[in-house]
């Protein structure tokens, strides 16, 4: 497939077969990964040909894990923009501040670029029905994809879905299921499912393909940084995927030379406080999350009370000098309204936390003001609008006299 050399589980190093699909084959707490051929890709290719590629995140063909790019279940994910957010910087005293506006997704969200490789690579071998469970982006994702694809996929959401990505999901002809219980037991249910039915668990690194899509954020950032990485990154953390996938890819790119080698930047991952299983071990110097049990989140995203990458993360900001900030959800919100006022960008309140906690991590001197900072805004506020305040209309007034 493509130049990829070998499957592994990140930990236990047991190799999971390259082609045929299979998921949750990796003990409990690991997570399969996909390897290249580096050394080959190196020799074939030049990173700065790739500036000519598609204007998506298939200019990384190569990089990819699929037989052939032609396969591509594509709605234009990825090479999203790069923005200096200088006004923003400014309310921090930072000079060099940029955000990663994976709200300009087709499906609003980062959860595409997920999709659209997971469902390509699933489709080329032969999976007719995937399923999962999704606080919500990542269901509006894997139902358009899937729809495009002409792939089943069976949704399972909370009580508390955000409508615009129920909607997605509905539309786009997903099985749309919603939980009748705490989300806690959302994961049990859909392995249930699949040990009833047959279907294909396309859950969070169960399968290696999501992963490689969000990788590609990584490569982004480099490649608009003119092939450097950026001293931090603010990423708003649930399952840990996006997370793990963007520093394998700055990895990658070491092991190619296409970056220079030296060390990665610093990860600050924020959370909400009433969700924050990765801070709490972060602050309490274990390995590994242990269960959240009062989930008290907005509707939306971050919802992980076992995050399936809370090892892999937990050693990234340890190794990278990072951090883990919790933040209330007044100040996320406030933050989002900071940023859109500011910068002109109307971030989800999820991303908003990377702003409230970059103000923490500054305040706490984990990176400095002059360092090359990026947030991750992983989604557009376009998806959340139950989430924020309501603006009463009758405070504005009816008929405009101007
Ligand atoms: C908008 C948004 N941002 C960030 C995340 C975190 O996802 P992950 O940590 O799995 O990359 C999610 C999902 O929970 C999300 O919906």
């Amino acid at each position: 497939m493509g130049y990829v050399e070998r499957i592994n589980c990140s930990e236990s190093g047991e190799s999971y077969p390259v082609e045929g699909a299979v998921t949750g084959a990796c003990p409990a707490g690991d997570y399969p990964e996909v390897h290249y051929d580096l050394t080959r890709i190196r020799e074939e290719f030049d990173r700065d040909s790739l500036a000519h590629g598609v204007a998506s995140l298939w200019r990384y063909a190569p990089l990819l894990p699929v037989d052939d790019p032609e396969n591509a279940v594509t709605l234009g994910e990825g090479w999203t923009p790069l923005l200096p957010v200088p006004n923003l910087g400014a309310t921090f005293g930072c000079a060099n501040l940029m955000a990663k506006d994976e709200g300009r997704n087709p499906s609003g969200t980062f959860k595409d670029r997920g999709a659209s490789v997971a469902i390509t690579r699933h489709r080329e071998m032969g999976v007719e029905v995937v399923i999962h469970n999704s606080s919500g982006n990542a269901g509006g994702a894997m139902a358009l994809y899937a729809a495009r694809a002409g792939i089943r996929c069976i949704n399972l959401l909370p009580g508390d879905v955000l409508p615009a990505s129920l909607l997605q999901s509905t539309l786009a002809g997903a099985d749309t299921r919603i939980l009748d219980g705490p989300w806690q037991e959302s994961g049990r249910l859909v392995a249930d499912a699949v040990e009833d039915h047959g279907w294909f668990n396309i859950g969070t690194l169960k399968e290696p393909y999501r992963l490689e899509g969000k990788k590609t954020m990584g490569y982004e950032i480099a490649e608009q940084l003119g092939w450097s990485l950026p001293d931090a990154i603010v990423y708003p953390t649930g399952g840990g995927l996006g997370a793990i996938a963007i520093y394998k890819a700055f990895r990658e790119l070491q092991e190619l030379g296409w970056v220079d080698a030296g060390p990665l930047p610093k990860l600050i991952v924020t959370q909400y406080e009433g969700c924050a299983p990765i801070v709490r071990a972060f602050q309490k110097n274990a390995d590994h999350a242990e269960l959240w049990t009062d989930l008290q989140v907005l509707p939306g995203g971050l919802k992980s009370t076992k995050p399936p990458g809370d090892k892999a993360v937990l050693k990234l900001i340890r190794e990278t000098g990072g951090t883990a900030i919790a933040v209330s959800t007044p100040d996320a919100l406030e933050a989002a309204a900071l940023m859109t006022r500011t910068e002109g960008i109307f971030p989800c309140p999820e991303s908003a936390t990377t702003i409230a906690g970059l103000k923490t991590a500054l305040d706490e001197d984990v990176v400095s003001r002059d360092a090359r900072i990026v947030l991750v805004v992983t989604g557009s506020g376009l998806k959340s609008i139950p989430a924020f305040p309501g603006v009463d209309i009758s405070s504005i007034g009816p008929r405009a006299r101007i």
